[in-house]
């Protein structure tokens, strides 16, 4: 329940995306929220406002001279009980509105109106999308400071593929959950390590472990919340780039250091949760090993560098935090840590607690000594963890 008691008005336009919303709608009750849908003329052509009515448990407006409202000033109203508006699907007609402050409907009267942010998920044909009209108006939307969420590529209605859809209802929840955050990195650079490395042995054996990746784009996803640029460098994990992290994939522990040594120097903030192989085979076959009855092969390993450690040699390191998962004596062993590392900040997890699940225990051991967080789920302890690198950021800058 992470948009518990926030006031959602939603405004839904006239496009195909338009059969999303009721599944936006009941992700957003889900989550705690208060949904008041608004729909233009247009969207009521595409979906019955009484489809939103039951979900949402509210009427819908999209008259602009509702009798039901006694003062007649809906679009006032609405404006005051929301915390945020947000339209989804916003059409092109509607940006265009929107960029020009053209107010002849419920929905655009109430943008015009509104005293709170404005988050706007664009769904149209490609070519719509692509017009310079259309490139203009959401130009001057965003320098009016109105969010764009994306929209994404793909498959589209009209049997086109391309940029124009709209992002999905999941997405644009994730994105007025990280709306909500607040902006403690804002203006900072992140770049971050996640998942497992893949060392090759041949073709189609390699030596990995068991990290799913879900604690390292946890905190990719709270970086992002908390208004950082994050560029995230993971290896094979089976996780979903959270939305406007920039992601690198990578296989090996080789090509994870190079990745992080092209881009560490800029950043202001660098977070090793990968969980890299300690050793490489020291030459990968060229072709699949077979059984030739001489035995067992030998395979030579020899170290991968430790990319943490590398990061914080730079001449001018970023911020520099590391994680210790151990399975036992997890403070003596993530002191020994930070030491050695020479990183301000050890995040130390106990490999029973948290390996592979979706909640997890975390001990951050810095100069001030040893804070336990609050056992909850990976998203929750991640939003702890940026919150506590802040307070680090500003004491060593
Ligand atoms: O040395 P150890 O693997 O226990 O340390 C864990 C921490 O060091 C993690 O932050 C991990 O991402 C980082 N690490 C690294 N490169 C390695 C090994 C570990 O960056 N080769």
């Amino acid at each position: 329940m992470e948009l518990t008691g926030k006031r959602i008005a939603l405004g839904i336009t006239g496009g195909i995306a338009a059969y999303k919303s009721p599944e936006l709608v009941r992700l957003l009750i889900k989550e705690g929220a208060t949904v008041q849908v608004v729909m233009t003329e247009a969207a009521t052509r595409f979906i019955a406002p009484v489809t939103f009515q039951a979900l949402s448990g509210k009427p819908v407006f999209s008259d602009q001279w509702d009798s039901r409202v006694a003062n007649n000033m809906a679009h006032i109203d609405l404006s005051r009980d929301a915390d945020v508006i947000l339209v989804a699907p916003a059409s092109a007609d509607f940006l265009a509105k929107l960029a020009h402050g053209l107010a002849d409907d419920l929905l655009s009267t109430l943008a015009l109106a509104r005293d709170c942010p404005l988050l706007v998920a664009p769904a149209m044909n490609r070519q719509m999308w692509e017009n310079v009209a259309t490139q203009r108006n959401v130009a001057t939307l965003d320098g009016d400071g109105i969010a764009i969420l994306g929209p994404a590529c793909g498959d589209q209605a009209c049997g086109e593929i391309g940029l124009g859809r709209m992002i999905e209802p999941e997405a644009l929840v994730a994105a007025l959950i990280a709306f909500f955050q607040p902006k403690r990195l804002s203006g900072k650079k992140v770049l971050l390590t996640a998942g497992p490395t893949f060392e090759a042995i041949d073709p189609v054996r390699g030596i990995t472990n068991l990290s799913s990746g879900k604690m390292g784009f946890a905190v990719a996803r709270a970086a992002q919340e908390a208004g950082a640029e994050v560029i995230l460098i993971s290896g094979p994990a089976n996780q979903p780039t959270p939305l406007g992290v920039t992601r690198i994939d990578v296989v090996s522990g080789l090509e994870m250091h190079s990745a992080v040594m092209k881009h560490a120097a800029r950043q202001d903030v660098f977070i090793g949760i990968a969980a890299v192989a300690d050793y490489r085979p020291k030459t990968v076959a060229e072709h699949k090993i077979k059984k030739d009855g001489q035995g067992a092969p030998a395979i030579e390993l020899v170290q991968n560098p430790d990319i943490l450690a590398d990061v914080a040699a730079l001449p001018v390191p970023p911020l520099c935090v590391g994680f210790a998962a151990e399975s036992t004596n997890l403070a003596e062993y993530a002191e020994r840590k930070r030491k050695a590392k020479k990183v301000p900040l050890i995040v130390g997890n106990l490999i029973q607690d948290g390996f592979g699940g979706d909640n997890n225990t975390l001990t951050l051991f810095d100069d001030g000594g040893a804070t336990p967080l609050p056992a909850g789920s990976k998203i929750e302890l991640a939003r702890a963890l940026v919150a506590h690198i802040a307070t680090l950021l500003v004491k060593v800058r």
